[in-house]
């Protein structure tokens, strides 16, 4: 019998039975590829795919359906591609729908990121193309124990209106649960099968925990902070005292907007990750890839299906209708957010058209600060982290990179919802104000450093429309089977055919997801 290749084993046998990574997965002929790289045999050769969007999942489906032969054409509306995955730079433009031409006057080297920004360490997708594309990366530092908190009109209490380091506010809190569970330990208040031995346990661990006293009582501890720090010769340093609870309580600072639970949910928790010199370095290492496959400024005006594939029309932004163009392919791949989709003649079933139509898409904002010095590091002693407020600011991020460097820009805001509608309804000279002025309650340092700002209202970007889907219990059972179902030749894919919505990730693995079931599809023909 004549003897044939490994790889040509494995084409051979996809092509018989349409399964064949599975089939030479069993035989043990190549070992099982992590789920997060993709790995298909065959190839798609002579096979036209028409991407609509150059963000992040338009660009990985380019790359993947390229390396399985597949010839791809990717349109893109803007003259850049990456969509949500934009970094910042001196000279970006940008004009929101309905606002005014916005040109980033920022230092050279300066950056910031306006759309993602943070990689948990878990989303291995993400990861694995930054390994496999030589992108380095650093640490995010999302969790900050010397930021700020600022809360102001909630209550009554005396701390209202004071900014408190995020190690106070969590060790105070921390301290009176432990002690206030331990007392009811101590008057049997709560009903647990637990033996003398158990509760001992129990209340060791609480001590620790809490940083309560051998009476079981908080009365502060060395980790909320000092009023002088420890240092040489006979200064042991001087523990500040720590807030009272009532206080606490009436001045807001356990309300929802101080919650510590950024710290703990799966997606934040340390370490998270971040391309050095700006998430858009992603981007540039697959249009290193791609390009060639990349038509700009092609605004996607109609999609069609056809008997045996895909029709597609677009133009120019601006043009008028006599200057379309117009592509055909055997598949499509729609990476376009639903709201940009609304706006797009189509001829989806109803059912993705009632997607379209109902999944909401969350309002979100950010304003790049550029400062002349690092203020927050040399008089602040804040490397990285994250100020939370219940102003409209809502929350201040300060870079995790080129620590110690002369200047650097903070995003001065990042908000979400009805704080993020209100802000980003403002004009940019607005919104600037709202941000220099809201911030200084935190940095009084702002007016006196202040350089220039870049805004955006992600809802008013035109070609996104929005920051990310964001399902209701009830969205998510009623429309997002369809957005999962191929509708004819066309695939639907973006972060909202995902369970890792916002997230890029959830570009990633709905990237795949189409790349596999086109793959698989062909594959049978
Ligand atoms: N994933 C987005 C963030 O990191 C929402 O803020």
């Amino acid at each position: 019998m004549k003897s044939i290749t490994r790889r040509e084993f494995i084409t051979r046998a996809s092509l018989l039975t349409g399964s064949g990574y599975t089939a030479v997965l069993s035989l043990g002929l190549i070992p099982e590829a992590p789920a997060h790289s993709l790995r298909l045999p065959g190839n798609g050769t002579g096979k036209k795919v028409i991407i609509l969007g150059a963000g992040l999942t338009g660009l990985a489906a380019a790359y993947e359906l390229g390396k399985l032969g597949y010839d791809c054409t990717v349109l893109e509306a803007r003259d850049r591609s990456g969509g949500r995955i934009w970094t910042v730079r001196n000279g970006t433009r940008e004009t929101e729908v309905g606002g005014s031409e916005q040109v980033a006057r920022f230092d050279e080297g300066q950056y910031f990121n306006a759309g993602a920004t943070r990689i948990p360490h878990h989303h291995q997708s993400v990861i694995s193309y930054c390994r496999e594309l030589g992108v380095p990366l650093e640490t995010f530092n999302n969790v900050n124990e010397a930021a700020y908190l600022y809360g102001e009109g909630l209550g009554k209490g005396k701390l209202n209106g004071q900014r408190l380091r995020v190690r106070e506010l969590h060790n105070d809190l921390r301290g009176y649960t432990a002690e206030l569970l331990a007392k009811a330990f101590d008057q049997q208040a709560l009903d647990l099968p637990m033996t003398r031995e158990d509760q001992e346990k129990i209340m060791e661990y609480l001590k620790a925990e809490g940083g309560l006293r051998t009476d079981k009582l908080y009365r502060g501890t060395a980790q909320r902070g000092y009023l002088n720090p420890p240092g040489a010769g006979d200064n042991p340093g001087k523990l500040a005292p720590p807030h009272e609870l009532m206080e606490i309580i009436r001045s807001g600072y356990a309300d929802p907007y101080f919650y510590n639970t950024a710290d703990y949910t799966y997606e934040q928790q340390m370490t998270m990750l971040t391309p050095v010199g700006g998430m858009d370095r992603i981007v540039r290492a697959f249009e290193k890839k791609v390009a060639p496959r990349i038509v700009y400024r092609a605004e996607v005006r109609e999609i069609r299906k056809t008997e045996n594939g895909v029709r597609v029309v677009y133009a120019k932004p601006g043009e008028p209708a006599g200057a379309e163009k117009e592509l055909t392919g055997d598949f499509g791949v729609c990476t376009l957010p639903l709201p940009v989709l609304r706006e797009v003649a189509n001829d989806f079933s109803s059912g993705v058209q009632r997607a379209i139509d109902f999944v909401e898409y969350n309002r979100s904002g950010k304003i790049g600060l550029q400062f002349k010095r690092r203020f927050w590091e040399e008089d602040d002693g804040i490397f990285g982290g994250i100020s939370r407020t219940n102003l409209d600011i809502t929350q201040i991020l300060y870079p995790s990179s080129d620590y110690l460097s002369r200047k650097g820009i903070l995003v001065g805001y990042y908000n979400f919802g009805g704080r993020a509608e209100k802000v980003g309804d403002l004009s940019l000279a607005e919104r600037e104000r709202l941000a220099l002025e809201q911030g200084s309650k935190i940095h009084p340092q702002y007016p006196q450093e202040f350089e220039s700002s870049f805004s955006l209202a992600w809802q008013k970007v035109r070609y996104s429309l929005g920051g990310w889907a964001t399902y209701t219990p009830e969205t998510r059972a009623r429309h997002y089977p369809a957005l999962l179902e191929p509708d004819g030749n066309f695939y639907l894919a973006g972060e909202h055919t995902s369970y890792l919505t916002a997230w890029m990730a959830g570009s990633f693995e709905s990237a795949h997801r189409t790349v596999k079931a086109i793959h698989g599809r062909v594959s049978r023909q």
